[in-house]
């Protein structure tokens, strides 16, 4: 007798979601699977919802409609499993303490409350702090680091967590080729221990080199799928209305067929 072959896991599964902050909504109706070990890139225009779509999966924010559900649990419950790197600038870092303390802070999640930190976990916050090339600022306080700098320091901490999934709003924004270097780094050591990784992107030019998958969002969702297949002209011209200069490139580029993206 054979056994039915299993689905394939999601990560992520949204259904439905619509999130409002005001009269407009956000999100409209977004419905999508996210397999699990991927690595996807999330597109759309400034206030398209990217950083809004982000929150929900992370539950910072309720939706009015749907749900999300993280390996078949609610946001919730699934906490742990979820790491974050917040948008530049979100976070005010005056307060006084070290890159070393900030990347122990990944593993606070992953220990008991009643157990202090010990020596495996300063060793897993330090191979953090090395694999984004921070391990020498150790002992500096953090609101002493430059932008690019203290966006490494963050991916440590979320890489410390040794979350299933990783969640990382515009880490390449603003960043030098050293940092974007690191990152890419991370990203690529992250997908390869089968993790899952949902990124935000600005850069049309480089999203189809960086990810697997691209979701296009514009508060509806308007395409997931190889990058090919979402950067096609006619889907980025209706979102982006225009942006010309990258349409000439994207033209040149082979397409594959309108039925692989779902819509
Ligand atoms: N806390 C909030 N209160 C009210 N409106 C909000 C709030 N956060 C976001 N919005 C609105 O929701 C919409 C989506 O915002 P969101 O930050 O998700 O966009 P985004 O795609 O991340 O934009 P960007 O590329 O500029 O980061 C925008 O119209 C924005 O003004
Ligand atoms: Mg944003």
């Amino acid at each position: 007798m054979t056994s039915p072959t299993p689905s394939p896991p999601f990560a992520i599964e949204i259904a439905n979601l619509t999130v409002s902050y005001g009269p407009v909504p956000a999100l409209l109706d977004i419905s999508v699977k996210i397999p699990a070990g991927s690595l996807v890139g999330i597109i759309g225009p400034n206030g398209s919802g990217k950083s809004t779509f982000i929150k929900s999966i992370l539950g910072f924010v309720r939706p009015d409609v749907g749900e999300v559900k993280i390996f078949g649990e609610s946001a919730e419950q699934a906490k742990g499993q979820v790491a974050y790197v917040p948008q530049r600038g979100s976070v005010d870092w005056d307060f006084p303490i070290t890159v070393r303390e900030v990347a122990m802070m990944g593993r606070y999640g992953a220990v008991p409350w009643w157990k202090d930190l010990g020596r495996r976990d300063r060793q897993i916050a330090d191979q953090a702090l090395e694999m984004v090339r921070m391990q020498e600022f150790a002992h500096r306080q953090i609101g002493q680091l430059s932008g690019g700098q203290q966006q490494r320091v963050f991916m440590a901490r979320a890489m410390a967590q040794g979350a299933e999934i990783l969640l990382l709003d515009e880490p390449f924004a603003g960043v030098d080729a050293a940092t974007e270097r690191a990152i890419l780094d991370v990203l690529a050591q992250t997908k390869k221990a089968g993790r899952t990784l949902l990124v935000v992107h600005h850069d049309l030019a480089t999203a189809a080199e960086y990810f697997d998958r691209l979701l296009l969002l514009k508060q509806r969702l308007f395409a997931f799928g190889p990058p090919q297949a979402v950067l096609h002209p006619r889907l980025l011209s209706e979102v982006y209305e225009g942006n010309l200069r990258v349409f000439a490139d994207m033209q040149s580029r082979e397409f594959v067929a309108d039925d692989e993206v779902s819509r």
